[in-house]
């Protein structure tokens, strides 16, 4: 390789990592203004490094990269736990039981599933749906943010603890998380539960209700 092919190498390198990690603006060069860069180009370049991604244990098992899908102009962002079976077979986030009934929910809403952003908190299945680990969490983390900090919707819905805790950095119980509005920076964020804790108590979806009533009032107030 010659010395300018490394040399562009190294800069695209380094770009797409410090955009993977949220920065959106360059100094300002020689000629004056600071270049903005395009959060399509962005989020793009996040997707491609996860697609490539071997940062946990988890790319050992995966068969996909469930990255997240969704328009980029999305006013409300899911985020769930991480893929399961289904979702690594698909490439897809919610795809399974628990996403039919995300899908229920976002349709009950008055929303279509095609107008919000859905991802999780890992991209790659944990084996045997287990919960990921924190290492695995953090090792993602990056995604995730440069994802919401692309995107930049008004409103980010937690699903079930583990993506309150990832996103929020609080170590409280679902009573403690739900029924109150969060930040995640500038932006708000409401926590509820998981459409796979609706699958097994479907008792609590008039709870789930709630907090999207009052999700909704933020979203369209
Ligand atoms: N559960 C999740 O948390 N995410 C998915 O994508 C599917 C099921």
């Amino acid at each position: 390789m010659t010395r300018l092919k490394s040399l562009i190498r190294d800069t695209r390198r380094t770009l797409e990592g410090i955009q993977a990690f949220g920065v959106t603006m360059l100094p300002a060069g020689e000629t004056g203004k600071a270049r903005r860069i395009d959060p399509a180009d962005r989020l793009d370049s996040v997707r491609r490094q996860a697609l490539a991604c071997e940062a946990c244990r988890l790319s050992k098992t995966r068969h996909s990269v469930v990255f997240g899908e969704g328009p980029l102009d999305a006013e409300l962002v899911f985020v769930g736990e991480g893929p399961g079976r289904d979702e690594d077979a698909q490439g897809r986030p919610f795809v399974g039981a628990a996403g039919t009934l995300l899908t229920k929910i976002i349709q009950a809403m008055g929303l279509r599933r095609e107008s919000v952003y859905i991802t999780n908190v890992v991209k790659c299945r944990p084996p045997m749906n287990r919960p990921p680990e924190p290492d695995e969490i953090a090792a993602c983390h990056g995604y995730l943010e440069a994802q919401l900090a692309a995107i930049r919707p008004k409103v980010i819905c937690a699903l079930g603890r583990t993506a309150a805790v990832a996103l929020l950095k609080v170590e409280s119980p679902m009573s403690q998380l739900r029924g109150r509005t969060f930040q995640w920076g500038e932006i708000p964020v409401v926590v509820t539960f998981h459409p796979a804790y609706l699958l097994r108590n479907p008792s609590a979806k008039a709870l789930v209700w709630q907090d999207m009533q009052r999700l909704l009032g933020i979203l369209k107030p």
